[in-house]
């Protein structure tokens, strides 16, 4: 047995673990270096809107990834329950990202433009109201909470700070300085069009029927956009089995 040597021979036996350790770490490791490389930029994608983004921070606060995902995997009954498969590039800006680990209610990805503002304002305030047989908790509450529309451009700011360390700025300082009014035009319909430069296919509207720009207004212009800034028809869908 050519082991035999070896497993007689503490020290060769140490030099050849070492080894297999050292080429079993450059395998897992050097990928990662390059992993910038695997992003690929798909036409469409770009950061959230400021209303969009205080949306996603209640999406976030109240806990909706604990029962919804946001990512459909490439398997032919997700496809074809859900749409298009989710693309790397559409979790680009999202930090922290939202694909969730479980589904009790079904998958978020591409619920964008699937139900009307009033839908969705009436399922979010009592999901019984539209679907008799939920378990969904309501969200009423968010009817009343107005959004810290003062807080935005800082929040911009920030987060910017946390991608790449601060090198890679996901918002341009003219994004920053007219995130307010960013906002409010998209919260009220009015004035968009600094926001539909800034932001392409956001949504301008009032969501919920109140004049106040509150978290339901914000949670609605999230969920609408949600899964339709990449035009996914452009794609063919590679079906595993
Ligand atoms: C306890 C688990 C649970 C939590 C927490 C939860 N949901 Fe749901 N959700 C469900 C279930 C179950 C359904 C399916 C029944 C229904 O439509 O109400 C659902 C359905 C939905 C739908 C309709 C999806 C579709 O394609 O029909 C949306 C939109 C939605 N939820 C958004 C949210 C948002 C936003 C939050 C956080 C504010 C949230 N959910 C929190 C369980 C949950």
């Amino acid at each position: 047995m050519k082991h035999e040597t070896l497993e007689k021979n503490a020290t060769l036996l140490l030099i050849f673990s070492f080894l297999v350790v050292t080429i079993g770490g450059l395998v897992q490791i050097v990928p990662l270096f390059y992993l910038q490389n695997t992003i690929e930029n798909v036409e469409g994608m770009r950061p959230y809107s400021p209303l969009e983004l205080a949306g996603r921070n209640v999406y976030i606060r109240e806990g909706c990834y604990v029962c919804h995902s946001q990512m459909i995997r490439p398997f032919r009954d997700e496809v074809e329950r859900y749409g298009h498969y989710s693309l790397a590039a559409e979790s680009q800006y999202d930090h922290p990202f939202q694909w969730g680990s479980k589904r009790t209610g079904p998958d978020l990805a591409r619920v964008g433009n699937k139900y009307s503002d009033d839908w969705h304002k009436e399922h979010l305030a009592n999901p019984r109201n539209v679907v008799p047989e939920s378990i969904m908790p309501g969200y009423a509450f968010l009817l009343d909470k107005e959004v810290d529309v003062k807080a935005y451009g800082k929040h911009l700011a920030a987060l910017n700070l946390t991608v790449n360390n601060g090198k890679g700025a996901m918002y341009r300082p003219e994004d920053i300085e007219n995130a307010q009014a960013d906002m409010i035009a998209q919260a009220t319909g009015e004035n968009a069009e600094g926001l539909l430069e800034r932001y392409p296919k956001a949504l301008a509207r009032n969501f919920d029927n109140d004049p106040r720009i509150t978290e339901m207004d914000a949670l609605i212009a999230y969920l609408q956009m949600l899964g339709t800034l990449v035009d996914t028809a452009a794609f063919t869908p590679e079906l595993s089995r």
